[in-house]
């Protein structure tokens, strides 16, 4: 009789158990797929024009870093391992360098591996157009040689205040070493 008690509390407390892991899961799911679904997409374009010792009028990035064995006109070698360029780029809605800037891209990439180009990005989209006014920032890897590169957006003023969620890079051109084009995809999962 105490041995069939003792197997059936057991059983319960089994029982018991497994409720709970399942609905844990189903908590961590409905979470997950929430985050899912932004409240605010947008999509900008930034120039950048590296300066390559010649295009000084028209350059909008310099090299202020660069590692012992390389100099501050021309990206060095070992992938620009150790380079760090500080941009100030035009912002725009479609591809076209020369179409009206929205605001400006500003801040800094380091190139932080040797083997493979890859970079440390931190920036901000500082608008100043009808349609948007305030700013956005971005911190996070740049694996270059990806399609497609997910990075922080960490915060936001004005039009943004408070914002957070994830940016899809996409390089989107890419002539010499002197200038590229980077889709920016804004997933806001945070907005106010
Ligand atoms: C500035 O540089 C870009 C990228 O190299 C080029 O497409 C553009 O024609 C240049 N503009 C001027 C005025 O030189
Ligand atoms: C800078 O480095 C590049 C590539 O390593 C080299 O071609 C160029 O001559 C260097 N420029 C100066 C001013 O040292
Ligand atoms: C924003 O644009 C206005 C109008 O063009 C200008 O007067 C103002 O100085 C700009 N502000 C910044 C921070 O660039
Ligand atoms: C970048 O691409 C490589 C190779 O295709 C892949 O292994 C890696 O996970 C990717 N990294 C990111 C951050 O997407």
């Amino acid at each position: 009789m105490r041995n069939l008690e003792m197997e059936a509390a057991k059983r319960l407390l089994l029982l018991l158990f497994l409720v709970s892991l399942l609905s844990i899961s189903t908590a961590t799911t409905t979470r997950k797929f929430r985050a899912r679904k932004p409240c605010k997409r947008m999509v900008f374009y930034f120039h950048d024009i590296i300066y390559n010792g010649k295009n000084a009028k028209n350059a909008t990035a310099a090299i202020v870093g660069a590692p012992a064995w390389g100099n501050r006109t021309i990206l060095s070698g070992q992938n620009h391992f150790g380079d760090l360029v500080v941009f100030d780029d035009p912002i725009t809605l479609d591809n076209n360098l020369h179409s009206t800037p929205v605001g400006r891209a500003q801040g800094f990439y380091i190139y932080d591996k040797k083997g493979i180009f890859t970079a440390w990005l931190g920036f901000s989209f500082v608008f100043n157009s009808t349609e948007h006014k305030g700013s956005i920032n971005f911190a996070g890897a740049d694996p270059l040689m990806n399609k497609t590169r997910d990075i922080s957006v960490i915060g936001g003023t004005g039009d943004f205040f408070m914002a957070r969620g994830v940016a899809t890079l996409m390089t989107d051109a890419f002539e010499g070493e002197v200038y590229f084009r980077l889709r920016t995809d804004i997933k806001l999962y945070e907005c106010w």
